[in-house]
């Protein structure tokens, strides 16, 4: 049976996470694909930490070795920040290897010219780990509203905060105690001021902006507010009064302008979002024909993030034809 041939680019918790679907699922490719999935090498910043990982695996800190590899059909990005990632996965579409990312902050800026470079060398890129982690909603706004307009998205889109907000209320923990058990489950980032401040939920509005409305609002004239100035007392007295505080991230056209907004917001129960607590994501999708549709599900940690790009590799490696080619993304100017 032939294989196909993937490459991981970081072996944190996302890369680990495929690493262990990968390894676990491989009849369900099987069935899927006809192929079986074989990690051919794995791009780590310090090799000799990863002794234990299979010998036919490539463990190494030098990029050029993975990109070399004869006949190398895909990678799964999952390396943080901006760059080297965003050269690695342009040398790979240059060299016609599809990509899978889960990287929001590089794809928030970069969508546009990497899914032009895919276009240009006839393969895919797959993002749904940028965006609410394990809630396939780039696929569904994709796929399943394309006669729909969507109108509005009303979002939480982070779900670290979420799991502090609702560990402060919930138990009555305070800030810091709560981010450490997020960081110990493998929600937060390793440098978790994007998760706080509210730049990691801003960045996934902004892919789904892009997704949705072929254009981005001007990010510094988006207000971002995060969760970092809530006190342990605030949230109390929301509970008494039956209220949650949520980190929502809203967008929207008003006539021809884009308007969008990251903040935290103090719900009453009436709220669609208030009983989305812990870890979950929820993304209220406000369509013309439909109505509204919320999807709900996990937004972070290692196996929802693996969950997302592994249907993506079924996604791309099931058809034949780029759906992404008449994606309509535009650059990113004003920044
Ligand atoms: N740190 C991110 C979060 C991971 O908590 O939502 C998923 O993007």
């Amino acid at each position: 049976m032939t294989k196909i041939k993937a490459a991981l680019l970081g072996y944190g918790t996302v890369g680990q996470g495929i690493h262990e679907v990968l390894h676990e699922h491989q009849e369900r490719f099987r069935t899927l694909l006809g192929k079986e999935v074989e990690i051919v090498a794995i791009l780590v910043q310090n090799p000799s930490k990863y002794r234990d990982l299979p010998e036919n695996i490539v463990v190494t800190k030098d990029f050029e070795k993975i990109i070399t590899i004869p006949e190398l059909d895909v990678v799964f990005e999952a390396i943080v920040g901006e760059e080297p990632a965003l050269s690695y996965l342009t040398h790979a579409l240059e060299k016609s290897i599809h990509v899978i990312t889960a990287n929001k902050m590089m794809f928030a800026k970069h969508a546009n010219s990497l899914l032009e470079k895919a276009r240009e060398n006839h393969v895919k890129i797959g993002f749904e780990a940028t965006t609410a982690g394990g809630t396939p909603v780039i696929r569904t706004i994709e796929q399943l509203l394309q006669v729909n307009q969507v109108e509005k998205i009303e979002a939480i889109l982070n779900g670290t905060s979420n799991y502090i907000l609702t560990a402060m209320s919930e138990r009555s923990i305070d800030f810091e105690t709560a981010l450490a058990e997020a960081k110990e489950k493998g929600y937060a980032e390793a440098d978790p001021a994007n998760d706080i401040d509210g730049t990691d939920a801003f960045n996934k509005l902004m892919i789904l902006s892009q997704l949705i409305f072929n254009e981005q609002p001007v990010w510094n004239k988006v207000e971002k507010t995060g969760i970092q100035d809530i006190t342990s007392t605030a949230i109390q007295t929301a509970q008494e009064n039956n209220e949650k505080y949520k980190h929502i991230a809203v967008i929207g056209k008003e006539g021809d302008q884009l308007k969008a907004e990251v903040s935290p917001l103090l719900l009453s129960s009436s709220h669609p979002l208030y009983n989305i607590d812990g870890v979950d994501n929820a993304i209220a999708i406000t369509s013309n024909i439909v109505g509204t549709i919320t999807l709900i599900g996990p937004g972070a940690g290692k196996l929802p993030t693996a969950s997302a790009m592994v249907e993506d590799l079924v996604d791309i490696f099931q058809n034949g034809t780029n759906r992404h080619s008449t994606y309509p993304y535009k650059d990113q100017a004003a920044v």
